[in-house]
């Protein structure tokens, strides 16, 4: 089996990147740690605070953050990160060639139930003619990105990424080593399993309730198959499944709060999570338009999503098309 490293160089990737990937795994290999530890550690439960999105952060949400942060900003390639946890971005060296998005910690409401969470990161290069740190140099669609991947925290530790050269999966062994499991993923492009929060049905668009409902009525309906349903609230988890064996992942839009375009957030949970659903053959939507074509205009925007098999996100596509 081959160690992460190896298998990058091996394959040709750029020198700088596989540092940077390995200055991350350092990172994620502590945050794995640290949710092994769990109430062991003192780390279950929630601060008094609330992130820049105005949600509750969990203890282990601050600690992962800080965890990356630290690791990132200490190598030199790093010109900037910017987090779901922290109002605005960080720089690092001013000479640095990379700028990492992060989630630090997604699915952080399943760390006190003891379910699977993760970490999901993206990498650009900074604007060579960038000489100021702005907000704005982060401000790049999703077809930019170098790499991007995330690390599920679950019964092993996986880290899954591209550096738009397919899907490979790495799982954490007890000698601390990213080792090769799985090589280029490819998603089954037909699938009978679909993923949503069914409890915010009354708030989503037609196009999307039309479908679900299609969906529901199995044999029965327009779809002529049964299908089943799973939601695990972590976007990480939900994703390996559907590159693992298939499935639909997503989070539409929804009027709750309608001044919001979805929940999820592009710059590091719909943007990186693309990278790898469109290199491992199956697509993912705003449900009008590929989420890697987004153009960002803040770097805590958000994000409609619908991912996975390609059939089956064509047919969602198909309810929201006016033809
Ligand atoms: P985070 O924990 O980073 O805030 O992200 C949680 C996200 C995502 O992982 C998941 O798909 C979704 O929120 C769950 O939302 P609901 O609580 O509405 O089910
Ligand atoms: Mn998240
Ligand atoms: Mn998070």
């Amino acid at each position: 089996m081959q160690l992460l490293s190896n298998y990058l160089k091996h394959h040709n990737t750029d020198l700088e990147l596989v540092e940077l990937i390995d200055t991350l795994m350092i990172a994620c290999k502590e945050i794995a740690l640290q949710l092994r530890e769990g109430a062991l550690a003192g780390v279950l439960g929630t601060t008094e605070d609330t992130n820049v999105q105005g949600e509750t952060q969990k203890k282990l949400d601050v600690i992962s953050n800080d965890v990356l942060k630290k690791v990132l900003l200490d190598n030199p390639l790093v010109r900037g990160i910017a987090s779901e946890e922290e109002d605005d971005p960080v720089f690092g060296n001013p000479d640095g060639r990379f700028l990492v998005t992060f989630d630090p910690l997604d699915g952080s409401s399943n760390i006190d139930i003891n379910v699977s969470v993760g970490t999901i990161f993206s990498i650009l290069e900074a604007p060579k003619d960038a000489t100021e740190d702005s907000v704005d140099m982060f401000l790049q669609s999703g077809r930019k990105q170098l790499a991007a991947g995330y690390v599920l925290y679950g019964p092993s530790a996986v880290l899954v990424m591209s550096t738009g050269q397919g899907v490979n999966m790495f799982t954490l062994a007890h000698t601390g080593d990213f080792l090769l499991t799985r090589e280029q993923v490819q998603i089954p492009v037909q699938t009978g399993e679909f993923a949503i929060n069914m409890s915010n049905h009354r708030f989503w668009e037609e196009p999307m309730r039309n479908y679900i409902d299609d969906l529901l009525k199995g044999s029965d309906g327009p779809r002529g198959k049964n299908y089943n349903m799973r939601w695990i609230a972590s976007m990480v988890a939900e994703v390996h499944r559907v590159l693992t064996r298939g499935g639909l992942f997503t989070y539409p839009w929804d009027s709750r709060d309608p001044s919001k375009p979805g929940k999820l957030r592009l710059m590091y949970e719909g943007n990186p999570m693309s990278l790898l659903i469109e290199q491992a053959g199956g697509i993912s939507s705003t449900c009008y338009g590929d989420i890697l074509d987004v153009e960002p205009d803040h770097i805590h925007q958000r994000v409609s999503v619908a991912l996975g098999s390609k059939e089956e996100v064509e047919a969602l596509l198909g309810y929201h098309c006016e033809c």
